[in-house]
């Protein structure tokens, strides 16, 4: 079977931890049974028994009670691994999916569409990636007693997605541990207020509110550091006229938004990538992805 599973972009400005979108990116996952366990053309050093994808695999079988035969999974990976762009969340929702499909009506009744999510984003400690991953479009999720709680919506094509990956890493666990304990209530509160907008922006199509209300006050300032050229990036596709631009996730892409089909917007884009001297940056343009993981039997 061929599992695809879309890349995300989590936060979404002041949505730490709850809001994201699919994206047209995908990592595609060939999944064979086999004599032997095999993980081939994936990143060096994630060929092990403790890849993500058959960690999923086997925590999924050991919800419906059963064990899952050996096997061989050929990666077709297009999504950039540690650049906050949900390569892990794809790992896991195909895992799952590929558990699922070979446990047959069992698997398909214990993994149901809430077993999927709840379980996934144990696995990850947070559902703003897998929710989106798993169901495509725009989603809000919370974590709630250990279920996942998530709206989702379709967002057509009305706006398009500039990721602007530099050529550096930044694992999620250093970008999560120079986060604070705790925030002044101010920050608290005008955060709230926008994740608020921005989920009523993307629910009602007004994106123009979307640029003012991704302001965040939680995450990206304590992550900027760490991001050489984050703010040459923001300010840069914030002048070349992007409705919102926004840390993709714990970073270090930079995601911008613009209205679908803005040619001129693009190539202000990959303008702005070429000016970061001998490591420029890559320009993906890329949409929503409204289809979410697909599974080809
Ligand atoms: N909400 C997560 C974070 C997304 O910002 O740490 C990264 O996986």
């Amino acid at each position: 079977m061929i599992i695809g599973v879309p890349a995300t972009s989590a936060n979404l400005g002041p949505g730490f931890d709850a809001l994201g979108l699919a994206l047209s990116l995908r990592n595609r996952f060939h999944v064979q049974r086999a004599e032997r366990e095999e993980i081939l053309d994936c990143e060096v050093g994630c060929d092990g028994a403790d890849n993500l994808f058959l960690v999923a695999a086997r925590r999924a079988a050991g919800l419906v009670g059963r064990e899952l035969p050996s096997l061989r999974v050929r990666f077709e990976a297009s999504v950039p691994v540690a650049r906050g762009l949900g390569s892990s969340a794809t790992l896991i929702i195909g895992g799952i999916l590929a558990a699922r499909e070979l446990l047959g009506p069992e698997g398909a009744e214990v993994l149901d569409e809430g077993a999927v999510l709840d379980l996934a984003a144990s696995i990850e400690g947070h559902p703003d990636n897998t929710t989106p991953a798993f169901l495509g479009g725009f989603a809000v999720s919370v974590l709630e007693g250990g279920r996942t709680v998530a709206i989702r919506k379709a967002l057509g094509t009305g706006l398009a997605f500039s990721a602007l990956v530099p050529p550096f890493p930044l694992e999620t666990s250093v970008a999560r541990a120079v986060l604070p304990a705790t925030v002044p209530f101010a920050d608290a509160a005008a955060n709230a207020g926008r994740a608020a907008l921005v989920t009523a922006a993307f629910l009602s199509g007004d994106w123009d509110m979307l640029g003012m209300a991704m302001r965040d006050r939680l995450h990206e300032p304590w992550r900027a550091p760490l991001i050489p050229g984050f703010e040459e990036m923001k300010e840069g596709a914030r002048r070349a006229g992007a409705l919102a631009v926004w840390l993709s996730g714990a970073g270090p892409t930079v995601l911008a938004a613009s209205h679908g089909g803005d040619a001129a917007f693009a190539r202000r884009m990959d303008a702005l990538c070429a000016t970061m001297g001998p490591r420029p940056w890559r320009h993906l343009l890329l949409e929503a992805d409204d289809a979410g993981a697909t599974v080809i039997a």
